[in-house]
């Protein structure tokens, strides 16, 4: 394996061994409640109050002291230290599990549970108890324009020209925890195997949907497959 650039796709499979749970998974966030109820700019301007009830609620379990990052989010930190090129982890994922365990060039597509966004003056600042209708904003003292900096459905994830020159850029992309159910992320292989220098490999529990665009897979939790692929990277043996 040549030291290239590595891209590092996650979603919410990475942090089930940390206590969160997955969307799409029998015991998953989106078999009790409904996209359409809480995850989307609809749902937010029809009931703001039902959609912080589910964030707060989100927002506290991240920092219940259970929760904290497994063997695969430390092994990714480790890879981005001593990987002789850039390596960059693109997730979906709103925890901040990744930057926990050491991470320091992460991407979050889909927004960040511990902060909030003003809609009337656009600041983005930290935010770690319950957010609600009448909360002012720290920037512009505004009260009632907030919400959690998390992109809904039927919004345009975040730094896309970062992440698209990032996957141009890479010799290796591997996608983690991710069921390749939710666009733009589910067509990062594809992207990358239009290039035709990339090599995609899959590290999931089961076959995501889009399981046959990659060239290798692994499957099996993600603390241990992960910190093994990790090790066979860095030993030069792999993939
Ligand atoms: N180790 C590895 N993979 C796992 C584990 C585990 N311990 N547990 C579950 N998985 C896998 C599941 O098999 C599934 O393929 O993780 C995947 C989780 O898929 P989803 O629940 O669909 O989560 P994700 O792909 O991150 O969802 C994408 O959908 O609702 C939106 O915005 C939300 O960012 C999220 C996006």
């Amino acid at each position: 394996m040549t030291v290239s650039p590595i891209v590092v796709l996650t979603g919410a499979g990475i942090s089930r061994e940390s206590g969160l749970h997955t969307f799409r998974d029998a015991d998953g966030i989106w078999a009790t409640v409904r996209i359409e109820d809480v995850a989307t700019p609809e749902a937010f301007r029809r009931d703001p109050r039902r959609v912080h009830a589910f964030y707060n609620e989100r927002r506290r379990g991240l920092q219940a002291p259970t929760v904290a990052p497994n063997p695969a989010h430390r092994a990714l930190a480790r890879l981005e230290a001593e990987w002789p090129a850039e390596v960059l982890v693109v997730t979906q994922n709103i925890d901040d599990l990744h930057e926990r365990a050491g991470s320091r060039r992460v991407v979050h597509m889909h927004g960040e549970l511990l902060k909030a966004f003003c809609g009337r003056c656009a600041a983005v600042m930290e935010w770690r108890g319950d957010l609600g209708v009448d909360a002012a904003c720290p920037a512009c003292d505004h009260a009632g324009a907030l919400r959690p900096h998390v992109v809904w459905f039927g919004e345009m994830p975040l730094e896309m020209d970062r992440i698209y020159r990032a996957l141009d850029g890479c010799g290796l992309f591997v996608s983690i925890g991710t069921s390749g159910a939710v666009y733009p992320a589910a067509g990062f292989v594809a992207h990358v195997r239009g290039r035709g220098v990339a090599k995609a490999v899959e590290l999931n529990l089961e076959p995501s949907d889009g399981a046959d665009r990659f060239h290798e897979a692994r499957y099996g939790p993600a603390s241990r497959v992960v910190p093994r692929f990790v090790d066979e990277l860095l030993a030069g043996r792999g993939p």
